[in-house]
């Protein structure tokens, strides 16, 4: 690509850059992190961009913002192979490549009512990843799969 045509978005100072985000899932990404209207710090997406390899991708940039764990698992359930970039002084000081956790604690509800997790005394829920592509996890508990459909309902 000439210069004069390559997409710049400016850099960030401090706080994340999630890239290589499969394209269009900078609405979802937008959503997990809880960043609506009332959001008062400076954020960029980019949606259906080129990327490297000719396909296209979606970037988020956060300005003054870490991502937390449970974002972060919730973004591996969408974001497969994307990378969190935590940028400080504008320099890449640690990159993360995304993917889903061995076991995914605490962050979704199994469907199942009859699920002990569902029941009268708390008990964190448990998944465990079952397939990637597409993602599907299983209940530790009671073995109910959940379909990417339903996961992404809950993010
Ligand atoms: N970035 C930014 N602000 C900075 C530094 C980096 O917005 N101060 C962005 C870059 O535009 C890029 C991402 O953070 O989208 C990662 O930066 P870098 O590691 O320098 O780029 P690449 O080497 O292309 O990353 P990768 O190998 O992960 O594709
Ligand atoms: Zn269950």
């Amino acid at each position: 690509m000439s210069p004069d045509k390559e997409l710049k978005i400016e850099k960030i100072s401090k706080g994340t850059v999630i890239d290589h985000l499969p394209a269009g899932t900078s609405p979802m990404v937008l959503r997990i992190l809880g960043i609506d209207k009332k959001w008062e710090n400076a954020v960029s997406v980019a949606m259906n961009v080129p990327s490297h390899g000719g396909d296209k991708k979606d970037i988020v940039k956060v300005e003054d913002r870490i991502l937390e764990k449970e974002e972060t698992d919730k973004l591996s359930m969408i974001a497969n192979n994307a990378t969190i970039n935590i940028i400080e002084n504008y320099a890449v000081k640690e990159k993360h490549h995304v993917s889903p956790p061995e076991f995914l604690e605490g962050v979704l509800e199994c469907k199942n009512p009859k699920c002990v997790t569902n029941g009268k005394e708390p008990v964190l829920t448990c998944f465990a990843v079952e397939n990637t592509e597409p993602l599907t996890l299983r209940c530790k508990y009671c073995g109910r799969i959940m379909d990417k459909e339903l996961i992404e309902e809950q993010l």
